[in-house]
């Protein structure tokens, strides 16, 4: 009677029952997407001496839809960030100029910057269109002229003694966006390889 009474009882439990496993799944995708931001910097940092963990994790996250995103989803978010932080660095370098303190040569610096990042900007656009085509050699080489770009910039300051770059923090952040730009795509390249 007792065995009964509970068969039929789990029986009236089953369609809730199931219902919740549905959402339980859910919420473990859901989860399961913010761990990818979390064990692909993980997995990034620890391949990459350029790349720190918090970073990545905080810049991937601060990216519209970046928790729904699978890894080509965020190799390709990893991009855009790029472009959106070269297009605003080169806007900022824009109005650094306007400014008449400058001394002849830090104007010169900032004028070969702007140059850089003028450049910067069609290259990360190129990078898009390679990396959504799957031409990763080409992504490859368009990102690493951003990396370039940044090094170039930065060292023109350090030249000469006394000036002090006033685009520190954005070469450093360009130059670190793109080498996780660059480490996603060689895990990706790996996985389907
Ligand atoms: C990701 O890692 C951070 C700290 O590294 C932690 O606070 C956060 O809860 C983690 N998120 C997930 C979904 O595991
Ligand atoms: C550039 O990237 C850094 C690092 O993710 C971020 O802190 C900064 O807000 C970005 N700037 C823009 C304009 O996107």
């Amino acid at each position: 009677m007792r065995k009964q009474h509970s068969s039929s009882c789990s029986s009236h439990l089953f369609p809730p029952s199931s219902m919740m496993m549905m959402m339980i799944i859910i919420l473990f995708q859901v989860c399961s997407a913010q761990n990818l931001i979390n064990s692909t910097c993980k997995t990034l940092a620890g391949s990459n001496p350029n790349i720190d963990y918090n970073f990545c994790r905080t810049s991937l996250q601060a990216a519209p839809a970046s928790q729904c995103a699978a890894l080509q989803g965020l190799g390709m978010i990893s991009i855009r960030l790029i472009r959106y932080n070269v297009t605003d660095t080169r806007c900022s370098i824009k109005q650094l100029l306007r400014n008449k303190r400058w001394d002849p040569y830090t104007r010169q610096c900032l004028n070969d910057c702007f140059d850089l990042f003028s450049d910067a900007i069609p290259s990360v656009k190129e990078a898009m269109k390679s990396f959504n085509a799957k031409r990763f050699d080409d992504a490859n080489v368009q990102i690493t002229s951003i990396m370039d770009a940044s090094t170039t910039c930065e060292d023109g300051f350090k030249d000469r003694t006394g000036v002090v770059s006033p685009l520190t923090k954005r070469n450093d952040d360009a130059f670190r966006l793109s080498a996780i730009a660059l480490s996603f795509m060689r895990i990706i390249q790996t996985r389907s390889a």
